[in-house]
């Protein structure tokens, strides 16, 4: 989608829609307020009329008869001016983005609005992520479907809006990435497998600056020594991969090097410890996290951005098998740690372990990783924020502003020594899960704690937030992968730079 900027008056935007914002209770201002004379007063009409609302989420959709140089003019909710934020932006471009697409394609114009009290710069970052995330179509498998109308263009205008290209075309290339991770999140896992996600990454380093890419096969894992990775991979026919990609930009700072590891589960069965039939098709996401590192590590390339990064994505599947581990198996990971399987279920901490560990050692100062490591966290938080847990302050602070600004949100969950008692093995240094139905979600960070080594780490569970059962009824509005992660890791990404 190409994007563009432009500072004139609304009358003469060209476009297959021009949309402007209206907050609740309804009245023109800005952008509304100047177009209603050349439409003949027919927008305060329907105001009156009370068909033109500001509720969010609401569209009003009018026919400009050639009265101004766009073909159609669409008035946007927003909610409240009072609650008005960023996400009421992404909302309302994403319903006219599914709206534009339905009916024109084509280009759409949005206005942005001195009167809203949110920067114009944020406004039209909003506006570029809404418009790109809702203009997403999830039906690629599908051979014969009404295919949306393609929007081409996505301009911007008001006063001031020149200034804020650059803004734009780079909020663009992020959402751009989020929705490259909703088509790997998406994919099947008979079409996604392991060895696939490796060639995806060969395909980005060739096709991005300053990348470079390792990835170990099966002989490698197991020779160097990941025992709990192994474990899990063992039970699938298909091979897995350790996919490590370095990003080393010039003019970065030498002395930070952001470590993301990105659990990167195919498909997850549960393995031996198997998962009920009932909605299992959607453990094709529970490489969520490898995905959004992919694609974080794709567009922080893609926006060269001064800021070192090493990518671990440790990639398998989780199957029952004769090869597969048992429960009471007991594994020794890469850090020399033993741990007993008790349930081959809470696999993603076995595979995030030695993942962990690994980045470390190759120099990782600062780690996050993310990971749908829970069921719990869905429980406790739903599909809005994702769990955020750390070992530092400071860096936790650092991974919370960059979910805020970026619009994949994170709540800050605790982390204390006490919550490991529920880990200790009767016959290992401790086991992979508890048996109580309690903190599922501080259990697994206190597991993965084990194998951060020094320094600080910060774990984003995102079992609630990369793949959605049903529309959140904002810009994600319907059933599956949302890309959550590609936004945060480039702003995190920006505001390390800095
Ligand atoms: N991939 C699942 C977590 C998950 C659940 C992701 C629902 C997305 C939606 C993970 O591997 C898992 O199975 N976790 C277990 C851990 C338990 C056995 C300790 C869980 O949450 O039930
Ligand atoms: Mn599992
Ligand atoms: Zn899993």
């Amino acid at each position: 989608m190409e994007i563009a900027v432009v500072e004139g008056p609304p009358e003469g935007v060209e476009a297959d829609v021009l949309a402007f914002p209206v907050t609740e209770p309804a009245r023109l201002t800005g952008a509304g307020e100047a177009l209603d004379p050349a439409l003949g007063g027919r927008l305060a009409q329907l105001i009156a009329d009370g068909e033109l609302k500001g509720k969010s989420g609401h569209v009003t959709l009018l026919h400009t008869r050639g009265e101004l140089a766009a073909s159609r003019v669409i008035a946007a909710g927003l909610g409240e001016a009072a609650n008005v934020e960023a996400d009421s932006l992404r909302t309302a471009a994403a319903r006219v983005a599914a709206r534009a697409g339905r009916i024109a394609g084509g280009t759409v114009a949005w206005a942005l609005e001195p009167g809203l009290g949110l920067a114009l710069e944020e406004q039209a970052r909003a506006l570029v992520d809404g418009t790109l995330l809702g203009s997403y179509d999830a039906a690629r498998w599908k051979t014969a479907d009404e295919r949306r109308k393609p929007i081409e263009r996505l301009v911007l205008f008001g006063q001031g809006a020149s200034a804020l290209g650059d803004t734009a075309r780079r909020a663009g290339i992020a959402a751009g990435w989020a929705n490259r991770c909703r088509d790997l999140v998406n994919a099947p896992a008979n079409e996604l497998t392991p060895a696939a996600l490796a060639d995806r990454a060969a395909e980005m380093a060739v096709e991005l600056p300053h990348l470079r890419l390792e990835v170990l096969g099966p002989d490698e894992i197991r020779a160097a020594g990941m025992g709990a990775l192994w474990s899990v991979a063992r039970g699938s026919e298909l091979e897995p991969r350790l996919i490590v990609i370095e990003y080393d930009p010039p003019g970065a700072r030498t002395d930070l090097l952001l470590g993301l590891v990105g659990k990167a589960i195919t498909f997850d069965s549960g393995g031996l410890s198997l998962k009920p039939a009932s909605r299992m098709d959607e453990m094709k996401s529970d490489m969520g996290g490898g995905g959004a590192v992919l694609c974080g590590v794709g567009a922080v390339a893609a926006l060269g951005l001064p800021t070192r990064l090493l990518a671990v994505i440790p990639a398998c599947e989780n199957m029952p098998s004769g090869h597969a581990c048992r429960p009471g198996d007991v594994v020794t990971a890469l850090n020399g740690k033993t741990i007993e399987i008790t349930n081959t279920d809470a696999e993603g901490r076995l595979v995030l372990a030695d993942a962990l560990t690994y980045a470390r050692r190759r120099g990782a100062t600062h780690l996050l990783d993310l990971a749908t490591l829970t069921g719990a966290v869905v429980v406790a938080l739903g599909d809005f924020y994702a769990g955020l847990i750390g070992n530092d302050d400071g860096w936790s602070a650092d991974v919370r502003a960059a979910a805020q600004a970026s619009g994949d949100h994170a709540w800050l969950l605790p982390l204390h020594e006490t919550y490991k008692r529920h880990l200790r093995s009767t016959f290992a240094d401790m086991k992979n899960s508890s048996d109580l139905r309690q903190a599922g979600p501080l259990y697994a960070a206190s597991f993965l704690q084990e194998f951060v080594g020094e320094g600080p780490w910060a774990h984003l569970d995102i079992a609630g937030t990369a793949f959605l059962e049903r529309g959140r009824g904002d810009y994600y509005a319907g059933k599956g992968a949302t890309g959550y992660g590609v936004r945060l890791i480039a702003a995190l990404a920006e505001r390390l730079a800095k």
